[in-house]
C-alpha cells in the first residue's frame, strides 16, 4: 500500500480481466477508490470485494462502452458511490484480429465501437465532470504498439488504436487548460485473454522468437509509467503516447 493516491477517486473501464484488472489493484494499492466496471458484472463484483478486503474502497458497475449512453450515468453512479472521478482509465478494448479481405462489417464495427467510440465518450463524459468539479483530472488511454506499429492480421485493431493515440492527443490539447492530463500507453504483448488463444500456436511462437528479447512482457512491467500518467507527476505532462514494449516494436525483428 501506498499513499501515491491517496483520496483520488479512479474509474476503470474493461477491469473484469487482464490488463484492466491488473490496474484496478495497482490503483487500489496505491490508495484510490475505484469503480471497476466491465460487461461481465459478477467478475468486476468479485474484484470490488477483493479491494475491499484488502482495506481499499470499490464498486463494481455493469458497462458495455459501446452503449455510449452508458457511460455518463455509469460515471455518475461511481461519484455517488465514491466521491468525482479524479482518474479514469480507458481500458476496455477488442483485438478485432481478421485480414482484411475477410473480416466481417460486423466485427469491424465492434472493433471500432469499443476501442475508439468507448474511448472517445468515456473521456469526455469523464472531462465533463472533471471540470464541473474543478478537479485536475487523469486520463490514461490504454492504446498499443498497434497505434504505430502494422501487426499483420490486425489492420482493423491498429486503426483503431491510432485513433486512440490521435484522440489522447486531441483531448490533451482542448482540455489543457482545465488542468486534464490525457496521456495514453502503448504495451507491447502481454499474455491476456486478447491474445492467449495465438501464443501456443505455430504463428504466436515465430513471433515471440522475432522480438528482440524473445519474450512476452509481464503486466506489471507498465505499473511505473501507468502510476507516473495515473498521478501528480502528470501535472506537466499530457499529450503523451509512451511506448512500454521491451523492444517489441524495433524494425528488425531478432
Ligand atoms: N494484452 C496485450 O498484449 C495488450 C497490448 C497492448 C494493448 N492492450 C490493450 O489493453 C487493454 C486490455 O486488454 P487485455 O489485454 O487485458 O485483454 P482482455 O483480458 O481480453 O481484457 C479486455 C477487457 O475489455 C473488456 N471489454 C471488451 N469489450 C468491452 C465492452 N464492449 N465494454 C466494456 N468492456 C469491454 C473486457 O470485459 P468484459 O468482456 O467483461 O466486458 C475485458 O475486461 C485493451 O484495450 C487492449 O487493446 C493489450
Amino acid at each position: 500500500m501506498t499513499e501515491l493516491l491517496a483520496g483520488r477517486v479512479a474509474f476503470i473501464t474493461g477491469a473484469s480481466g487482464g490488463l484492466g484488472a491488473h490496474f484496478a489493484r495497482l490503483l487500489s494499492r496505491n490508495g484510490a477508490a475505484v469503480a471497476v466496471s466491465a460487461r461481465r458484472l459478477e467478475r468486476v463484483a468479485a474484484l470490488a470485494e477483493e479491494l475491499i478486503a484488502a482495506g481499499g474502497r470499490a464498486i463494481a458497475l455493469r458497462l458495455d462502452v459501446a452503449d455510449a449512453h452508458a457511460i455518463g450515468p455509469a460515471l455518475d453512479q461511481a461519484q455517488a458511490a465514491l466521491g468525482p472521478v479524479d482518474i479514469l482509465v480507458n481500458n476496455a478494448g477488442m483485438g478485432g484480429e481478421g485480414m482484411a479481405l475477410d473480416l466481417s462489417i460486423e466485427d469491424f464495427d465492434a472493433t471500432f465501437a469499443v476501442n475508439v467510440r468507448g474511448t472517445y465518450f468515456a473521456a469526455r463524459e469523464a472531462a465533463a465532470r472533471m471540470m464541473a468539479a474543478k478537479i485536475e483530472g487523469r486520463i490514461v488511454n490504454i492504446a498499443s504498439i498497434a497505434s504505430h506499429t502494422v501487426l499483420p492480421g490486425l489492420s482493423a485493431y491498429c486503426g483503431s488504436k491510432a485513433a486512440v493515440a490521435m484522440l489522447t492527443r486531441g483531448f490533451a490539447r482542448e482540455w489543457a487548460r482545465q488542468g486534464i492530463a490525457v496521456n495514453a500507453l502503448c504495451p507491447g504483448y502481454i499474455e491476456t485473454g486478447i491474445n492467449d488463444f495465438w501464443w501456443p500456436t505455430e504463428g504466436g511462437q515465430r513471433q515471440l522468437k522475432g522480438f528482440p528479447r524473445r519474450r512476452l512482457m509481464d503486466a506489471g512491467d507498465l505499473d511505473a509509467a501507468f502510476l507516473m500518467l495515473a498521478g501528480p507527476a502528470a501535472r506537466t505532462i499530457t499529450g503523451s503516447v509512451i511506448t512500454i514494449d521491451d523492444g517489441q516494436s524495433l524494425p528488425g525483428g531478432g
